[in-house]
């Protein structure tokens, strides 16, 4: 062959390969116009090759996906009506029978290939993507920080007590979830608790890199763990490490109500550099007698001069409660704890029904 007319014919054999690439991929359902419908209404006209997860986030539906998208959190489920193919292998672990049998996907597992109906709780169209600036910064102990966000874009975010919103961390592609600590009656500000986790990426960027003055993603709110309003039983609430900050937030929204119920606090840490809003907390239960905190120690250290309870929180809680029917348990930590405490409970008549937890898995 003339070397000139070589280029082109290797041109003209490209062409040919990704011509053929095209009609395979749409033989495959992979390319082409088709549309994802939303709970009987919203339509959007997807063409990639993206998951359900990402088609809804580029149309600014966040649904939760605290693992963001490796399928280790089970946090991104919605149901599937139509299309989309079998369950995968990765789902399995998620979803229980009655999940299966009702259609519960994982919207980050599951790839938009053909024209696909779903459905996805209403309340998650209300969570949205916030532009923010760090504006305070705080060391609460030696491993746990206290960040507070002012929401740029959109400015407001209406959440409930006990709630979490998600952070993006710049330059890697890692989101994570963190409890909303702060009183939800201000809307313009989030505060997050966050612990370092040894070796953890999100948490080494928010404690070796994170500066007031930056700006962060957030999106949110997100979860069914929040504060039962509408309820008036006596309150149970546990927790260990950052699993203080929901409480938090439920706790200020109540004294702001004047604590009407009853409510007893547990914080579970190992010796005393661990404790932190120990005055904050301790002040709260001078100002209403229905309010008690009891932080407990499972390691005190001598130096700690440690007056107060000692032992694993599930051992604490177990002392300090009697008949729980009537009453309403709200827990945060590790899966661990929670696993534990949950036991504890049971052992004192509360019912399933009114246990809410929150796992910092
Ligand atoms: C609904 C929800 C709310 C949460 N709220 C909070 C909160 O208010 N404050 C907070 O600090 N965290 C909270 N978390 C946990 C948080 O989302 C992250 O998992 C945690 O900060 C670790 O992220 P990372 O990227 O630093 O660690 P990664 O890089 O994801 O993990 C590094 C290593 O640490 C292990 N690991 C991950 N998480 C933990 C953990 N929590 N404890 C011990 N080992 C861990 C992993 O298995 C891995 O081996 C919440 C989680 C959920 C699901
Ligand atoms: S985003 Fe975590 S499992 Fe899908």
């Amino acid at each position: 062959m003339n070397l000139v007319y070589a280029p082109i014919v290797l041109i003209g054999v490209l062409i040919i390969i990704a011509v053929i690439l095209i009609v395979v991929e749409k033989l495959l359902g992979g390319g082409g116009e088709r549309v994802l419908q939303i709970n009987d209404d919203k339509i959007i006209p997807v063409s990639g090759d993206e998951t359900v997860l990402n088609t809804l986030s580029a149309h600014k539906i966040f649904i939760p996906s605290a693992c963001g998208g490796k399928a280790t959190c089970g946090y991104c489920k919605f149901k599937l009506i139509e299309g989309g193919g079998p369950i995968k292998a990765t789902e399995l672990p998620f979803l229980s029978p009655a999940e299966k049998e009702e259609g519960i996907r994982l919207s980050c597992q599951v790839k938009v290939k053909e024209n696909m109906k779903i459905e996805i709780p209403k309340e998650l169209l209300n969570a949205k993507e916030y532009k923010t600036k760090v504006s305070y910064i705080e060391d609460l102990t030696y491993d746990i920080k206290l960040v507070r966000f002012e929401l740029l874009d959109p400015k407001e975010m209406h959440f409930k007590p006990g709630q979490y919103a998600q952070l993006k961390v710049p330059g890697i592609d890692i989101i994570r979830a963190y409890s909303i600590a702060s009183h939800p009656k201000y809307t313009n500000q989030i505060e997050l608790i966050i612990r370092q986790v040894p070796n953890g990426k999100a948490t080494t960027y928010v404690h070796k890199a994170l500066e007031v003055g930056d700006k962060v993603i957030l999106t949110g709110p997100y979860g069914d763990f929040y504060l039962q309003e509408q309820s008036n039983r006596d309150m149970i609430c546990i927790a260990g490490g950052s699993g203080k900050a929901p409480i938090r937030s439920i706790l200020y929204y109540l004294r702001d109500q004047g604590m009407n119920r009853k409510v007893k606090y547990f914080f579970g840490a190992k010796s005393k550099r661990d404790l932190y809003y120990t005055e904050e907390f301790q002040q709260l239960s001078k100002e209403f007698p229905n309010f008690e905190y009891i932080p407990a120690l499972s390691e005190p250290l001598p130096d700690d001069d440690w007056k107060g309870e000692v032992g694993l929180i599930t051992d604490v809680v177990d002392r300090h409660v009697k008949d729980l029917t009537e009453s309403e348990a709200y827990l945060c930590g590790s899966p661990g704890m929670i696993k534990a405490c949950i036991k504890v409970l049971n052992n004192h008549q509360i019912r399933q029904e009114n246990v809410y937890f929150d796992n910092f898995s």
